[in-house]
């Protein structure tokens, strides 16, 4: 049997980790697995995990480990989890890409695809303040830079776009604080495995996703999927 798929996508927040995860994701027939996203449906399904969440997200703070890992330990264990994932904001801790590790080798996924976004701070909050989300499918737009043909309507299913509560200027510089102290060091991991690649994610999102399909062909036929 075949190894199951482990793309991760790492970087700073708006760097395009979700817009491109979502490609990969219907181009490879993989589930999405966003933990931002699933954070943010928890919240909104007014769950336990939903409630201690929701004032840590909105301080642009990460959400404890122990909370993070049992999420999407539930969330590998669905049956479309079976060939692989594309994991979107997760891990996000040195204690989160430990725990990996081991939750992957104990399901049967061969070496991981590690991509890290690179893009500067100053288009990084350019792209956070434009971003709209719809409402009904997440589709990803940005009034800048990729906008919907119709404001304020999504494209794809004619759902409502909405602004995420995190995008406030003051969280967003919360958020990027939080990314160089807790998830930079994750490069380094990754790269210390020999298993990083690193996108050049201030392109535009045809040729950040060109990149991308470079890599991931190529990991499909080092891993016999191609
Ligand atoms: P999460 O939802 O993961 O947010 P994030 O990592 O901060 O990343 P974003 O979703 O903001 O950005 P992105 O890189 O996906 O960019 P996008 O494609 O949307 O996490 C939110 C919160 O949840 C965290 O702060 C934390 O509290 C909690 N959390 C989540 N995971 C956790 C974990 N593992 N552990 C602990 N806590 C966790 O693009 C951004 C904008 O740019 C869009 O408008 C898009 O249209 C535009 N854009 C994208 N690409 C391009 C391009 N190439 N050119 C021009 N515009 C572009």
């Amino acid at each position: 049997m075949p190894l199951k798929r482990a793309f991760i996508f790492l970087g700073p927040p708006g760097a395009g980790k979700g817009t491109q995860a979502k490609l990969v994701a219907q181009s490879c027939g993989l589930p999405h697995l966003s933990t931002g996203d699933m954070l943010r449906d928890a919240i909104r399904r007014g769950t336990d995990l939903g409630r201690t969440a929701k004032p840590i997200m909105e301080r642009g703070d990460l959400v404890p480990d122990d909370l993070v890992l049992k999420m999407v330990e539930q969330r590998l264990a669905e049956p479309d989890a079976g060939r692989g994932v594309v994991f979107d904001g997760f891990p996000r801790t040195l204690a989160q890409a430990e725990q990996l590790d081991e939750i992957l080798a104990e399901k049967g996924f061969g070496k991981p695809v590690v991509v890290d976004f690179s893009v500067g701070t100053e288009e990084l909050v350019k792209r956070l303040s434009g971003r709209w989300t719809c409402s009904v499918g997440g589709e990803i737009y940005n009034i800048h830079l990729v906008p919907p043909k119709v404001a304020g309507i999504c494209d794809r299913d004619g759902g409502k776009l909405v602004q995420r509560a995190d995008d406030k200027p003051e969280v967003v510089r919360e958020r990027l604080a939080a990314y160089d102290r807790q998830t930079k060091p994750l490069t380094e991991y990754y790269r210390r495995k020999a298993v990083l690649q690193i996108v050049d994610a201030a392109q535009s999102v045809e040729e950040v996703s060109r990149a991308l399909r470079r890599i991931v062909n190529r990991a499909e036929m080092e891993n016999g999927h191609l």
